[in-house]
């Protein structure tokens, strides 16, 4: 079956929307967006996902109305069939009449799709640490994922399915995941930087690590400090939370079952999953 999508409010098969070569998302990649899960028919978390877009739209300048893009996110939901899944949406500065770095006030352009997805078939991942060759704006969520694009590829012709990025040793995130480890057990993440996205599924993790008054800290970690793991999960909108069974480039002491991991993931399962 075609997805269903929307293009500028208008709902329509995905095969029916038609977008100008002109478009700056084409171009230029000069585009944001979100990936909003939905479970029983109900977004998780929608206000702090619209949170998050609005800030992507502020820090680049791409004038959207937040109302417009719920508005649409709501009737793409309330108008798909599938129960379980997530829904896509990017907003791009809009459609130029002549190619230019430079851009002037223009419409933004809406592009959204819902795409039908089961949540419980995560087996444990098998990562590759890489170096972050992202831009330093990564907290905005652009569609620009070329840095992560590659460096995933890379990691795949080596058998992997995940990346761990690093910035000069410091460890930022995955490729499509915030990352969080556990070290002497306390529970770690990196802090929030430009160089990390604010993951949604990150703060509801945290979020269930204080309720059950784990050991948690958030800091500047390094490549050393995944030497001393016990247990590295990633977490994600599409992902939940997941182990890691190897590093394949790096020898390390981690365990995918770990105590610490299984009940932060019952925690999350049963406050969003059931
Ligand atoms: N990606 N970091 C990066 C680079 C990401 O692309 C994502 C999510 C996350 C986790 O964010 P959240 O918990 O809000 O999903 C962190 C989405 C799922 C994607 O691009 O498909």
């Amino acid at each position: 079956m075609p997805k269903l999508a929307s293009y500028n409010g208008k709902v329509d098969s995905i095969e029916n929307i038609k977008v100008s070569p002109m478009s700056r998302a084409f171009l230029f990649s000069d585009s944001v967006y979100e990936v909003i899960s939905f479970y029983k028919n109900e977004f998780i978390d929608f206000e702090t996902h619209l949170d998050r877009l609005k800030h992507s739209l502020n820090e680049t300048q791409i004038s959207c109305s937040i109302e417009d893009c719920k508005t649409e996110i709501e009737k793409l939901l309330s108008e798909s069939k599938s129960e379980d899944g997530y829904i896509y949406f990017q907003v791009s500065r809009g459609v130029d009449s002549k190619r230019s770095h430079f851009f002037e006030e223009s419409d933004c352009e809406r592009f959204g799709f819902v795409e039908e997805f089961s949540f419980f078939n995560q087996s444990p991942l098998r990562v590759m640490l890489v170096d972050d060759i992202r831009w330093q704006r990564c907290d905005i969520k652009s569609t620009s994922l070329l840095g992560n694009v590659l460096q995933m590829n890379d990691a795949k012709s080596m058998g992997c399915n995940e990346i761990l990025m690093h910035k000069n040793g410091e460890l930022t995130e995955g490729g499509a995941s915030n990352i969080f480890f556990v070290k002497d057990k306390t529970i770690h993440t990196p802090e929030l930087s430009s160089n990390i996205l604010p993951g949604i599924t990150r703060q509801q993790v945290i979020k269930i690590i204080k309720d059950k008054k784990l050991d948690f800290q958030e800091g500047s970690y390094s490549i050393n400090d995944l030497n001393e793991a016990s247990s590295i999960w990633f977490t994600s909108t599409t992902k939940g939370i997941v182990g890691v069974e190897e590093i394949a480039n790096l020898e390390t002491k981690i365990n995918p079952e770990c105590e610490l991991l299984e009940i932060c993931k019952d925690a999350f399962v049963k406050k969003y999953f059931s």
